[in-house]
């Protein structure tokens, strides 16, 4: 007889998403099976839920989705022995292939096959998921679960605050998400001086606050330049984190930043926009994308952050039972809420 699990699934092709009944995935020799206890809802979970153009070029329908997790290892694929039944894990949802140049020089991140967990994997919006071993991150008791569904997007944040040296350096984000908001506290965490942070939503500027207390918020209609000078910076800000995926953000980081400044860019642009590149030339900026983590260092540096002062549980702002999906889905679209925590 085949077990069966709740599962939040995109079941049509059309806005909205289903609690079924569905098989318990099969696992095979090389992967765990996880007993999901928390998961975050991600802007990528509101467009398969809105069902917008990228949604539909992107997500094979019926698809479980999801893909920021915790949870406990209910079974072990046979060829796995370094991880323990019941051990608590959360993991990365990039599932990589091993066949390209990247991938075969141990980065990971960076190669081309890459798959999604939630996307065109069966996801982790569910009682059960199928993750790779190789994509297992064991989790220390400093983390509990619930700070452990989040780490997906966390990771984002350390990711891109840690392209760049921090140390005594002024830093410019723009765009105070969930995602812009924790990059705050590791740029605090790793030694930048100055922090500030730009969005046109109060709402999100006081949550900033709430997380990292030491970051100064500009809404984007107020006088960036006059507060820059308040601060005593005369040049502008050495690093820029785009956060945002707004056109207009980039725009104020080319014109905010020093000569040879650099600029993290992990903000997804919805499509193509007109971009100044003289400017970005003749300041000699240098513009780095940041995309998922890197595996598995992004993964230590915020596991050892974490167990090391950084504080960021503020940023979840509203928790729900699994069941009351919808009401959380809506909270999630309204705006204006940190990262929302889903119970299993
Ligand atoms: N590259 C990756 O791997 C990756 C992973 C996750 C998320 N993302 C992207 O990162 C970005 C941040 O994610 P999130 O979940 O925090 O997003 P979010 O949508 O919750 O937050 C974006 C914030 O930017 C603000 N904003 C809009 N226009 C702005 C402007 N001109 N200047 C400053 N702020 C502005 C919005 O008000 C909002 O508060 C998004 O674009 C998301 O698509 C990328
Ligand atoms: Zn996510």
């Amino acid at each position: 007889m085949t077990r069966t699990m709740k599962a939040l699934v995109k079941a049509k092709a059309e806005p909205g998403l289903w609690m079924h009944e569905v098989p318990v995935p099969e696992i095979g020799p090389d992967d765990v099976l996880v007993k999901v206890t928390r998961t975050g809802i991600c802007g990528t979970d509101l467009h398969i839920f809105k069902w917008d153009q990228w949604a539909q070029g992107a997500v094979p329908v019926p698809m479980t989705i999801g893909h920021e997790y915790s949870g406990t290892i209910a079974e072990l694929g046979t060829n796995v022995t370094h991880l323990n039944l019941g051990q608590r894990v959360s993991g990365e949802g990039h599932v990589i292939g091993f066949k390209s140049r990247a991938s075969r020089a141990g980065r990971f991140h960076l190669d081309p096959e890459t798959k999604g967990v939630g996307v065109n994997l069966p996801g982790a919006f569910a009682e059960y998921v199928r993750i790779p071993a190789f994509n297992i991150v064991p989790l220390p008791d400093a983390v509990d679960d619930e700070l452990a569904s989040i780490l997906d997007p966390l990771g984002n944040a350390v990711h891109t605050a840690l392209a760049f040296d921090l140390v005594g350096e002024d830093v410019l984000i723009t765009g105070a998400g969930p995602i812009g908001i924790m990059s705050a506290a590791v740029a605090r965490h790793v030694g930048a001086r100055h922090i500030v942070i730009t969005d046109p939503n109060d709402n999100r500027l006081e949550l900033a606050k709430k997380v990292e207390p030491s970051v100064v918020t500009v809404n984007t209609t107020e006088d960036l330049r006059a507060l820059a000078n308040s601060l005593g910076m005369t040049e502008g800000f050495d690093i820029g984190f785009e956060m945002s995926g707004a056109p207009a953000a980039m725009a104020t980081l080319t014109e905010h930043l020093v000569m040879g400044g650099r600029i993290a860019m992990l903000g997804l642009p919805a499509k193509p926009f007109e971009y100044d590149f003289a400017k970005m030339v003749l300041k000699m900026l240098t513009i780095k994308g940041i995309y998922g983590r890197e595996m598995f260092e992004t993964w230590h540096k915020m596991l050892a952050m974490l167990q090391s002062g950084l504080e960021i549980r503020p940023v979840i702002t509203n928790r729900f039972k699994a069941e009351d999906f919808e009401t959380a889905f809506q909270s999630a679209i309204q705006g204006g809420a940190g990262k929302i925590v889903l119970e299993w």
